[in-house]
């Protein structure tokens, strides 16, 4: 799809950072957006910003992990706008907590967001974007859905799964000559609130996370993010990876195989908040 004006783009958590950004960017292409977000507040300030580029916007609060709530939703875009040709499952949260102290509650939470929200939106819309003609659908997954890091077994399990999920569907779509591209994205560290907005296990310092990943992870901006992914989106590409750190980690992950395993534990060990001499405890409280 090179061409985005005219064309109905939905976006989930569409309220902050990546959504957000690409809502505008949309927005300046002259796309007609559905956004929605379960941050009402957020989603609000993105509505007031992309209306006064002009764009013809319909929005909604919605929650991804609420499926009948997000197939009611797919049919109420259909027909507000009569047609449905983009569509960003974006909406997501982080989480820490190693698999020894993590309550499967707060591991099934963001497999219920990070997941299951991408796989409802998938199913919600595949119908109305097949029925277009000309649809393109992207999941945002991770540089951690390449490659994985102790402490985020819940976060990456969601993420593989997501790169799985959407590389399965690409190449139904193609097999099945549907006229729906899919892209899978995988982003390094990204300017966002993503970190603000995240919990971790009892016990963690989340706020020195939180500080830690802004001050030191995050190099990429949530504008460069949403170019890069339009990008991918206008050349039909499969895979997208954003940032010079998933590009280089990528490399590293498949050129070690597994070995990337024993060298990320240790870096992880050695760099995250409180330093190695604390060992398991450097980010507990
Ligand atoms: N920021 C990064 O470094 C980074 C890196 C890799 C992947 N990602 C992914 O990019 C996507 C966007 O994240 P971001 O960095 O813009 O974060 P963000 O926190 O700025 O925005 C995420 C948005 O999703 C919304 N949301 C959360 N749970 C929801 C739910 N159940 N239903 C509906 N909306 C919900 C939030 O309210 C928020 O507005 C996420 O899927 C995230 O996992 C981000």
């Amino acid at each position: 799809m090179t061409d985005i004006k005219g064309k109905v783009a939905v976006i989930t958590g569409a309220g902050s950072g990546i959504g957000r950004a690409l809502a505008l960017q949309l927005a300046d292409g002259g796309a007609r957006l559905a956004l929605s977000d379960m941050d009402t507040l957020g989603l609000a300030e993105t509505v007031r910003q992309v209306e006064q580029r002009g764009a013809q916007v319909h929005s909604q609060a919605l929650d991804v992990t609420q499926r009948e709530e997000v197939f009611v939703y797919a049919d109420t875009v259909a027909e507000h706008f009569g047609v449905v040709n983009l569509v960003f499952n974006n909406a997501g949260i982080a989480y820490t907590g190693e698999v020894e102290v993590m309550p499967l509650k707060d591991f099934e939470r963001v497999m219920d967001v990070d997941f299951w929200g991408v796989v409802n939106g998938t199913k919600a819309f595949l119908p109305h974007l097949i029925a277009s003609g000309d649809g393109h659908l992207v999941n945002i997954s991770s540089l951690f859905g390449l490659l994985a890091i102790p402490g985020q077994s819940a976060y990456n399990s969601a993420k593989f799964a997501v790169r799985g999920f959407t590389e399965s569907l690409r190449m139904e779509m193609l097999a099945a000559k549907h006229p729906v591209e899919v892209t899978c994205v995988h982003p390094g560290g990204i300017k966002t609130a993503i970190a603000r907005n995240s919990t971790a296990a009892d016990g963690y310092a989340q706020q020195d996370l939180a500080t830690f990943f802004d001050k030191y992870l995050a190099h990429t901006s949530p504008e460069a993010a949403a170019r890069r992914i339009l990008k991918g989106v206008a050349a039909d590409r499969g895979r997208v990876l954003i940032g010079l750190d998933a590009r280089a980690l990528d490399l590293f992950q498949r050129v070690t195989a597994s070995g990337y395993q024993r060298i990320t534990s240790l870096v992880t060990d050695l760099a995250m908040p409180g330093g190695k001499d604390k060992g398991k405890d450097r980010v507990r409280s």
